[in-house]
């Protein structure tokens, strides 16, 4: 293996592919091998515009060696890419968002003979949070909990699937099933419930807030993201570290090393 890690971005003309490109060229110990647009695209064989980085392509040259894959393609670049990364045998980082139940399944085998990372979120400060969230919610487990997200316009999954991994952590944290995300929420509500609401517009990046409700009193956990680049610095980490990591699967509280919140 290289010194550095050799990585191809799959969804590179997108918002998070573009972020990532900027953060590999001003990253040392990481290289683009490759940045992958959609098979057909108009931008296959143009130049991203950011400085030393190799020209769109629609299809990985299979003369270029790389050490991972990072996709952030969104559902419907996902299977193609892990499947690239099983053939390559390289590390796959994921952060595509909306993916249906056979695409998990898909990771999962995957990881029988590759290093998988998915994770809703790559910022350090939402890894917490989901901590926060756990603790939380095994704390008090009468109280309701509400989480909202608010999203840019262009965002094609809700609720977010950051707003659907601390749901999972306090279900997880309550020993109880995972709460149907779409429920109706008309009606009185279940004492302990857990419900989602969404905001979409504008350009926000990605907010959460997870409110657990008492009677007479409540707390309120937030994290803001204003800057695409935590997201794409955090999948970079990511990268570098699952490249040097056995077949399985990886989140990002294993790379901190904070245990499995
Ligand atoms: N984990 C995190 O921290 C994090 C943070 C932010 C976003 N996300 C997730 O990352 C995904 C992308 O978000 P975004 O805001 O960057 O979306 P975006 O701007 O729509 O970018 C997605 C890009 O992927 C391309 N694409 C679609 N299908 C493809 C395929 N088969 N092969 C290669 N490229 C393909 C799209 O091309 P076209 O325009 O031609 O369709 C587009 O350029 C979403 O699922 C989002 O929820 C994760």
């Amino acid at each position: 293996m290289s010194e550095s890690t050799r990585i191809i971005v799959n969804g590179a003309a997108g918002r998070m592919g573009q972020a990532l490109l900027k953060a590999i060229a001003e990253h040392d110990d990481a290289v683009l091998s490759a940045a992958l647009v959609r098979p057909g695209s108009t931008l296959d064989g143009k130049s991203s515009g950011i400085a030393s980085t190799p020209t769109y392509t629609s299809v990985a040259p299979a003369a270029i060696d790389f050490d991972a894959l990072i996709d952030v393609s969104g559902a419907s670049g996902f299977s193609a890419a892990l499947q690239l990364a099983v053939q390559r045998s390289v590390a796959f980082v994921s952060g595509s968002t909306g993916l249906d139940e056979f695409q998990m399944r898909e990771m999962h085998r995957a990881a029988q003979v590759i290093p998988v990372l998915w994770a809703a979120n790559f910022s350090i400060g939402v890894v917490v949070l989901a901590h926060l969230v756990g603790e939380a919610a095994r704390l008090l487990p009468a109280w309701d909990i509400e989480i909202l997200e608010a999203h840019h316009r262009h965002k094609r999954d809700a609720p977010s699937g950051t707003a659907l991994m601390l749901g999972q952590h306090a279900a997880r944290a309550r020993d109880i099933d995972f709460p149907d995300p779409v429920a109706d929420r008309g009606g009185s509500r279940i004492e302990g419930s857990i419900g989602y609401a969404v905001s979409r517009g504008g350009d926000v990046v990605g907010e959460h807030e997870v409110r657990l409700l008492g009677s007479g009193e409540r707390i309120e956990l937030i994290h803001r993201a204003s800057d695409r680049d935590i997201f794409a610095r955090g999948a970079l980490k990511a990268a570098c570290w699952l490249s040097g990591q056995a077949p399985g699967r990886y989140g990002m509280t294993d790379m901190l090393e904070l245990g499995r919140a």
